[in-house]
């Protein structure tokens, strides 16, 4: 909605209709309709964090508790995703499914863009020299075991997209968790088949030495 509205703003105004009055009423006629919109889906998004998120991922998206992966700054798209898949049974989790299914799906905007817009914490490298190695098969993989490169799906900063999650700063039990699980095929979402083949090619070592590095970005 954001986007729409900068584009369409900016568009009218640098347009040479712009001092055509009907079109000009249409342009602040269609903001103002976006405007609170917006406004209207932003403070639902807020109240639900508020009701229904915070208690586990932080009012900021920034957990404490490590047994909950921290939000704050991933792709809206991705969480969108992610809820449609606990809603659908696609991604197994005995708590985020009945809480997922007690959201209207035109919900999931809003919260991913909220949880979006928040800023990323980072967490606490214990282990330099694990981290060290992390950084070596994050960044370049192991051709002669057939590991690609993580930073090729999720960036180099670890940042992530829309399809791709964002890594960076997460927490470690938590990745080293969800790495375990793609290996063992307990998560096997839509989007997992990749990840369920990474991971059966990663020691136990190495998935650790890979929290560590990500934990610190
Ligand atoms: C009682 C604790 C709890 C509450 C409340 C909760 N979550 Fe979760 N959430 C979890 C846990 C635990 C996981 C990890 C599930 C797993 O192991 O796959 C998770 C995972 C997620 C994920 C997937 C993240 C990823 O890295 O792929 C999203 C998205 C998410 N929650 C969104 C929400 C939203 C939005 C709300 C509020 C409407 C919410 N959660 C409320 C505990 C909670
Ligand atoms: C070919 C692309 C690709 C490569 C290479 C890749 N990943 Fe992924 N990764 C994905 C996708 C797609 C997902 C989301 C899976 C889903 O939706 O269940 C994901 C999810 C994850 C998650 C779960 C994050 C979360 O918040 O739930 C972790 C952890 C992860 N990847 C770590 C790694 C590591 C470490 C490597 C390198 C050894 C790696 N990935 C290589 C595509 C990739």
């Amino acid at each position: 909605m954001k986007s729409d509205c900068g584009g369409t703003c900016a568009n009218f105004q640098s347009s040479p209709w712009h001092t055509g009055f009907l079109i000009q009423t249409a342009a602040v006629l269609s903001f103002l309709l976006s405007g609170s919109v917006q406004a209207a889906d932003s403070a639902t998004a807020k109240a639900l964090v508020v009701n229904l998120c915070s208690a586990c991922h932080g009012l900021d998206g920034n957990s404490t508790d490590p047994k909950f992966p921290k939000l704050a700054g991933r792709h809206p798209e991705y969480l969108v995703r992610e809820l449609k898949e606990f809603v659908s049974g696609a991604r197994k989790s005995d708590i985020m499914t009945p809480i997922a299914k007690t959201l209207d799906p035109d919900e999931f905007k809003g919260l991913g863009e909220y949880f979006g817009a928040q800023k990323p914490g980072s967490g606490v490298v214990l282990d330099q020299k694990m981290a060290a190695s992390g950084m070596k098969l994050y960044q370049d993989g192991d051709e002669e075991r057939g590991v690609p490169a993580c930073s090729g799906c999720h960036s180099s900063t670890g940042a992530g997209s829309k399809r791709f999650p964002r890594l960076a700063g997460q927490h470690k039990e938590y990745l080293i968790q969800q790495m375990q699980d793609f290996r063992s095929d307990a998560r096997s979402g839509a989007g997992s088949r990749l990840m369920r083949e990474v991971t059966k090619r990663l020691s136990d070592d190495e998935i650790k030495a890979v929290a560590e590095y990500l934990t610190g970005l």
